[in-house]
């Protein structure tokens, strides 16, 4: 991985001409008492390094077409309590930046690396405290203004930059996607199997969670949604402690991280194995949905394409159920169905499961390109005081895959998990 990391400071440095960048990792959070979050890496960081240290800054200097980092040093002691270190030696040998300096030292040489740079590109207003460290050392600069030095001049969001580098998926990124896909898709299916009524929603977490970590993802890209019957109404619900009740449905939204690269799947189906009636018609307007969106992705295609395709066949759907009146024209216009869908098609995928992007350029909505990797996530949802018939109350269905696009088209890389009412039910019966 080392080699791609390379590879994008490479196309950084270039970008940057004779400016120089800063970018820090992020940092580490306390849980409680003296026990911390698990570390994440900063993902703007984790592109542009593979190092997944806390206490770590990366310069790029473009005057000398080089890297640096800033990291911990090696300490015996703390290395015996708390785990390895690369230390600075470690990170040029292994992760291959030019030059490695100690944390410690980064306020003392940081207006040296600065002295007579014009353009300073770093994540500007991303963190008060490192805006602050940044004010800093231009004060040390200023300060040496009359000794010939100067201070930068220009200051520059670094992230722009980096967001669309990010977007475009590279080979290596494209491998871990599809592996963070994989071993989210059995996730789902090893949960599907394992359910039934009488379970706790977290019982059934369990299994996902188990999935992810004995194959090598250590951590969810997200806290798992786990919601059986009117819970799935509540988009981003986590709470996962109610029993699964016989007849109710199961929304699952769950995806592994993997080497830093996210999956982010949903299937919705029936806790006892067989969809009843009303269910049934429910998730196959979802389903048409979700397939009909999917299918609309490609390259050059406008980003909100997927999204009109999807809303135009749920709205027809909330008709064709009657839980909404009116033509389908009429629908659309008044807004009506934001009862029932009330958020959008869906997101880039990448480092973040909410992945960064714009959508627009110019003021013009971009296009979809190969190498964008994207959600694709419809929705109907039936809270149980709905003013509809109450044979669908508590239904709340989404399916979501993961999509990267290529040159030709399309590839739906999370795609082994059932969706198909039949193979869904087949699955179940398996056990
Ligand atoms: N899991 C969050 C989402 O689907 O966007
Ligand atoms: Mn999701
Ligand atoms: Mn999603």
């Amino acid at each position: 991985m080392q080699t791609s990391h390379r590879q994008r400071r490479q196309r950084l440095l270039e970008h940057l001409g004779h400016a120089v960048a800063i970018l820090p990792t992020a940092p580490e959070c306390i849980r409680n008492a003296d026990c911390h979050f698990p570390f994440r890496a900063d993902s703007y960081f984790l592109y542009l390094t593979g190092f997944d240290e806390p206490e770590a800054v990366l310069v790029l200097d473009g005057r000398r077409g080089k890297s640096l980092l800033f990291c911990r040093e090696k300490h015996l002691e703390r290395e015996i309590w708390d785990g390895f270190r690369q230390g600075p030696e470690g990170a040029v040998a292994n992760f291959g930046f030019d030059e490695a300096w100690p944390i410690a030292e980064l306020a003392q040489r940081m207006p040296d690396l600065l002295a007579g740079v014009e353009e300073l590109h770093w994540p500007v207003g991303k963190d008060s405290g490192f805006d602050a460290q940044v004010g800093n050392w231009l004060e040390v600069l200023r300060g040496r203004e009359r000794q010939g030095i100067s201070a930068p001049l220009r200051y520059v969001n670094l992230l722009d930059c980096l967001d669309e580098m990010r977007l475009i998926k590279d080979a290596d990124e494209i491998g871990l996607l599809r592996t963070a896909g994989r071993i989210s898709a059995e996730a789902h299916i090893a949960a599907m199997r394992a359910t039934r009524p009488g379970m706790a929603e977290y019982q059934v977490e369990a299994e996902l969670l188990a999935h992810f970590v004995r194959n090598g993802a250590r951590h969810p890209a997200y806290e798992c949604i786990v919601a059986g019957g009117a819970n799935a109404c509540t988009l981003h619900y986590v709470s996962n402690r109610g029993v699964l009740r016989d007849g109710d449905l199961l929304l699952i939204d769950a995806g592994c991280e993997y080497d830093g690269y996210a999956g982010d799947i949903t299937r919705t189906f029936p806790v006892n194995g067989r969809f009843s009636g009303p269910q049934r018609d429910v998730y196959e307007v979802v389903l048409a949905a979700e397939i009909a969106a999917i299918e609309a992705v490609g390259p050059g295609v406008p980003l909100a394409k997927p999204g009109d395709v999807a809303l135009r066949i749920l709205a027809q759907g909330m008709i064709d159920l009657g839980l909404l009146s009116g033509s389908l024209d009429g629908v659309l216009e008044s807004g009506a169905w934001r009862q029932f869908y009330m958020h959008g098609i869906g997101h880039m995928i990448g480092l973040d499961v909410h992945d960064v992007g714009r959508r627009h350029v110019d003021g013009q909505l971009r296009t979809y390109q190969p190498g964008m990797c994207t959600t694709i996530e419809p929705g109907l949802y039936i809270r149980p005081a709905a003013n509809v018939p109450e044979a669908f109350h508590a239904i709340g269905i989404r399916i979501e895959d993961n999509v990267l696009v290529t040159g030709q088209g399309r590839e739906v890389y999370t795609s082994a998990v059932p969706k198909q009412i039949d193979d869904i039910e087949a699955l179940m019966q398996q056990g």
